[in-house]
Formats: C-alpha cells, sequence, structure tokens
C-alpha cells in the first residue's frame, strides 16, 4: 500500500481498489487466465508503471481499472465506488469523469483535426460551458497550440499522442492510464511524452502507465511488475531519474 507524496491530510480513500481480482477469458472451451488474484491500491498523485513480459496480463488489467472491461471475480472500487454494480450507463459517466485514457496506437480519428479529436470525449459528457476554449487549452497544456487545425496524417507520431494526451485531459479527470505511451515512438518523442505526464502529476494528476523500458518506469513513482497473470513485485522508486533528463531534452521539441 502506498500514500501519495506531499500530501498533508492522507486521502481517505484509494483510487483504484482491487481486492482478489481475476480475469478469465474463455474462447470456448479454452480458459485464459489473464489476471489472477491481483490486490492493491493506487492513491491520489501517485505516478506508477506496470512493467512485465508480453502476455503478463498489463493490458487486461488497464482494461479492467479503466472500467473498459469486468473482473471475472473479486471487487474492484473506484474512487471508493464499487464499479462492479454498475449499469453501463453509469459506469459510462463515471469512467468520462474521472478517467482518461491514452493508448499506444493513439486512437485518434483520422478525418477531424486536432481541436475536434480533443472534443470527443465532451461530445459524451456534459463538459465544460465553453467546450472550444477547453480543447484549446487542453492543447495548449501539451504544447500544441500551434497544431489545433491539423489532422494526425498533417502530424508527428510524438504530436499525434500529444493530441491524445489533450484529449485524455479535455474532461479534467483525476486520472490518466496510458498503455504503452511511447511504445510507437522513438527514444527522443518518448522523452517529451514522459515529460508531459511527469508535469501532469506534479499538478495532481495520477497516472498509471505501461512500459517495457526499465528508464521509462523509473520516471514513476512506483513500479508494479507482473508476471503469468500475477502482480510480482511492488517497489517505490527511490529518485524519478527522468526528470532532469527529460527537462534537458525537451526544449528542441516538435
Ligand atoms: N480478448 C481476449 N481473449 C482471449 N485471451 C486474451 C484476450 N485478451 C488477452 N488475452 C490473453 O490474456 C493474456 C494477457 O494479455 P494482455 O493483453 O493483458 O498482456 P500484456 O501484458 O498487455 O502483453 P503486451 O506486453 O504484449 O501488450 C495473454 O495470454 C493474452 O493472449
Ligand atoms: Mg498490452
Amino acid at each position: 500500500m502506498t500514500r501519495a507524496h506531499n500530501e498533508k491530510e492522507p486521502p481517505a480513500h484509494p483510487l483504484v481498489d482491487l481486492d482478489s481480482v481475476s480475469r478469465v477469458y474463455r474462447q470456448g472451451r479454452v480458459e485464459v487466465r489473464a489476471l489472477t488474484d491481483v490486490t492493491l491500491q493506487i492513491w491520489p498523485q501517485e505516478f506508477v508503471a506496470v512493467m512485465g513480459p508480453s502476455g503478463s496480463g498489463k493490458s487486461t488489467l488497464m482494461n479492467l481499472i479503466g472500467c473498459l472491461d469486468r473482473p471475472t471475480c473479486g471487487r474492484y472500487l473506484l474512487d471508493g465506488e464499487n464499479v462492479a454494480s454498475l449499469g453501463d450507463s453509469r459506469l459510462c459517466a463515471i469512467r468520462n469523469r474521472k478517467i482518461g485514457f491514452v493508448f499506444q496506437s493513439f486512437n485518434l480519428l483520422p478525418r477531424m483535426n486536432a481541436m475536434k479529436n480533443v472534443n470527443l470525449p465532451l461530445v459524451y459528457s456534459r463538459g465544460p460551458l465553453r467546450p472550444r476554449d477547453a480543447c484549446r487549452r487542453s492543447l495548449e497544456m501539451v504544447g500544441l497550440g500551434h497544431r489545433l487545425r491539423h489532422t494526425p496524417s498533417e502530424m508527428s507520431g510524438g504530436e499525434q499522442q500529444r493530441v491524445a494526451i489533450a484529449r485524455a485531459l479535455v474532461n479534467d479527470p483525476p486520472i490518466i492510464f496510458a498503455d504503452e505511451p511511447t511504445g510507437n515512438l522513438d527514444t527522443r518523442t518518448s522523452q517529451e511524452i514522459i515529460s508531459i505526464l511527469q508535469r501532469l502529476n506534479d499538478a495532481g494528476k495520477t497516472i498509471v502507465m505501461v512500459t517495457h523500458e526499465q528508464e521509462i518506469a523509473h520516471s514513476a513513482k512506483r513500479v508494479l511488475r507482473f508476471r503469468d497473470g500475477r502482480l510480482e513485485s511492488d517497489e517505490q522508486v527511490s529518485e524519478r531519474t527522468m526528470h532532469d533528463w527529460a527537462g534537458s531534452q525537451a526544449g528542441g521539441g516538435a
């Protein structure tokens, strides 16, 4: 169990609270145990890296804690609420308010420009009164104030991922889940994305990020390692090593 840093008073409950959660996929008569008996808590303002070999259950975990999927057994409380008991529309509303998602493949709509892509979560929620301002602010936060009308094919990979981060931020959710957000990016662009996530974490967002790279994991405050669907280790990172490195490189970005 880990509590957030720099907090005057510890928060009353974790944002993510998994108790003996398992997920079994069934394909005909074949069962795949993707996650087995996972118990863990994630507290507000943590920055957690999720690591483990391919097939160890990282994306399955992200889908569960991001409410895109439900556990086969076990209990999940999201910000104190038992999400298993919620109907689809209530679940969708909670997901929209509390969670922003960033995927390895960006998942932007190709025909829409940056503003319109970032606006998408607002279409599904009663978002801010001035959605255009919110979209512009969100894009400015990731350094893309000069690319508002560009479509994905008119942007670099790093810029596309920054649009995806802006989209995840536009509803101002407390949690950002990122499944291999730098998996399709070169080292330098990965550094830029990580330093954006670190800035968001410094500003109070809780970040949970899957990565295969040790160096990137060390930009987090805590590292969870999975193997064969089980939580193998849960360690605090003594020092965030990437911040200075990323900061020193960020000047020349995009
Ligand atoms: N929809 C599905 N149906 C059946 N099996 C699945 C399904 N999704 C995942 N699996 C299986 O569950 C296990 C965990 O998959 P998961 O995608 O969580 O792994 P991962 O750690 O994210 O791997 P990677 O690093 O390759 O992304 C794997 O054995 C995978 O084949
Ligand atoms: Mg995966």
